[in-house]
C-alpha cells in the first residue's frame, strides 16, 4: 500500500478511533492534539478499546477450537501491544511533515479546518495526501485551503469507528484518481468497507442521517412521543440498532448544531436543514450528550444510565 506513515488531526471521539484502525491496519500513527490532556485522555481510550478487542478476539479463538485459552490470550494481547507500538502522541504540527496522510479530525468548524490544513499545507511534504473527517462541510473548500486540491480527499469514518464498517471517501472535481485509489486502499487496510461519494453536503449517509435526527427531536418538541417511545419504535420498527434520541446524544449535540448550523447558513432554503429549539437549548445547557454524561438521556462512560 501507497500509505505507510499517517497522521490524525484530533484524538477525540472520532480521531481515537481513526489512529487505532490505522494502526491495527498496519501503519505508523503519529496523532496531534492541542493539549497534553487531550492526546492523554484519546490514548486511554485506544488502551481500553484494545484491550476490550483483545479479550474478544481471544474468547472467539478458543470457541472455534483455534487455540487454548493461555496461548489465545497471549496471542491477542501480543497483537494489542503491537497495534499500540504503531501509534505515537505529539502536540507539534512539525511531526506531521513526513506522513503519507494526513487526516484531521478536529471541531466541525470550517474556519478552524481551513486555518488547520493551510498550516499543514506548508509544513508536509509535497506529496502528503490530505484528507478531512468532516461530517457535513464541502471538501472543495478545504482542499483550496491547503494549497494541494489535487491531493486532497474526504476520509468520512462513522462513530464508534472500531465497530462500524462503512468509510466515506470524497473527491472533488480536482482530486487526482490515483490519490483517490489510495485513500480507499487505506480504508480498506483499515477494515472498512470504502464508498465513493461526491462532495456533496452530508455525503451520502448524513444527507439521510441528520435530517431523520433533527425530525425526532421536532416530534418531541411537538409533544407527538417521549423520547423513550421514538428511541423504541425505531429500533423495533425499522429494527435499528439506537433510535435516533439516543444516536443524537452518541454522536454529541454539540457536534450535530455544527452540522445543522453549517448547512442551514448555506442553504437557507432547504426545510431538512433546519436546526431544532431543543438542541439549541441543550448545548447552550453544556448537555452535550454522551461526552458530558447527559444530552436527552443521561450516560455513565460509554453506556446510558
Ligand atoms: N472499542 C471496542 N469495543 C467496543 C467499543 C469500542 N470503541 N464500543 C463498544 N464496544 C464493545 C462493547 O464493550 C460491547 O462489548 P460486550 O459485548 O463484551 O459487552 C460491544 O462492543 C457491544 O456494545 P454495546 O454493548 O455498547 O451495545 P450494542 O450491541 O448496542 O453496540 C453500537 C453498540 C455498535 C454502538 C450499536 O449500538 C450501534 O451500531 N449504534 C448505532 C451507531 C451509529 O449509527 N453510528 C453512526 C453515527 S453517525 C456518524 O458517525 C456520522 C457523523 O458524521 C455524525
Ligand atoms: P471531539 O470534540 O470529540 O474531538 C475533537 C478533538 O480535536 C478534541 O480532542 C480537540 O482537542 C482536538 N482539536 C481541536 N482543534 C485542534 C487542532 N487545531 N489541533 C489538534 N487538535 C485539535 O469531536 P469529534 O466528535 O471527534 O468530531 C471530530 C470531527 O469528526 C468533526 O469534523 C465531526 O463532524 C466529525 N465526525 C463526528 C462524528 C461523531 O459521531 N461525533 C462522526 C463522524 C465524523
Amino acid at each position: 500500500m501507497a500509505i505507510q506513515k499517517v497522521g490524525v488531526v484530533g484524538c477525540g471521539l472520532m480521531g481515537h478511533g481513526i489512529v487505532q484502525v490505522a494502526a491495527q491496519g498496519g501503519c505508523q500513527v503519529v496523532v496531534l492534539e492541542a493539549e497534553q490532556k487531550f492526546l492523554d485522555s484519546g490514548l486511554a481510550r485506544i488502551d481500553k478499546s484494545l484491550t476490550k478487542l483483545a479479550e474478544k478476539a481471544a474468547e472467539k479463538a478458543v470457541k472455534e477450537g483455534k487455540a487454548n485459552e493461555a496461548d489465545a490470550k497471549a496471542k491477542a494481547t501480543a497483537d494489542a501491544a503491537a497495534t499500540r507500538a504503531r501509534i505515537r502522541g505529539t502536540t507539534s504540527q512539525q511531526d506531521l511533515a513526513d506522513c503519507d496522510l494526513v487526516i484531521e479530525a478536529i471541531v466541525e468548524n470550517l474556519d478552524v479546518k481551513k486555518k488547520l490544513f493551510k498550516e499543514l499545507g506548508a509544513i508536509c511534504k509535497a506529496s502528503t495526501i490530505f484528507a478531512s473527517n468532516t461530517s457535513s462541510f464541502p471538501i472543495g473548500e478545504m482542499a483550496t485551503a491547503s494549497g494541494r486540491p489535487a491531493r486532497f480527499v474526504g476520509l468520512h469514518f462513522f462513530n464508534p469507528v472500531q465497530l462500524m464498517k462503512l468509510v466515506e471517501v470524497v473527491r472533488t472535481d480536482s482530486t487526482d484518481a490515483q490519490v483517490f485509489e489510495d485513500a480507499k486502499a487505506f480504508g480498506a487496510a483499515c477494515g472498512k468497507a470504502p464508498v465513493a461519494c461526491k462532495d456533496t453536503p452530508g455525503f451520502v449517509v448524513n444527507r439521510l442521517l441528520v435530517p431523520y435526527m433533527t425530525e425526532a427531536m421536532r416530534m418531541l418538541e411537538r409533544g407527538d412521543a417521549t423520547a423513550q417511545d421514538i428511541d423504541t419504535a425505531m429500533k423495533l420498527g425499522c429494527g435499528y440498532p439506537m433510535g435516533p434520541i439516543e444516536l443524537t446524544d452518541y454522536v454529541g449535540l454539540d457536534t450535530t448544531l455544527f452540522i445543522v448550523e453549517g448547512w442551514t447558513k448555506r442553504y437557507p432554503d432547504e426545510p431538512a436543514f433546519t436546526v431544532p429549539a431543543v438542541l439549541r437549548e441543550k448545548v447552550k445547557l453544556g448537555k452535550l450528550g454522551r461526552k458530558t454524561g447527559e444530552g436527552f438521556y443521561k450516560w455513565e462512560g460509554d453506556k446510558r444510565a
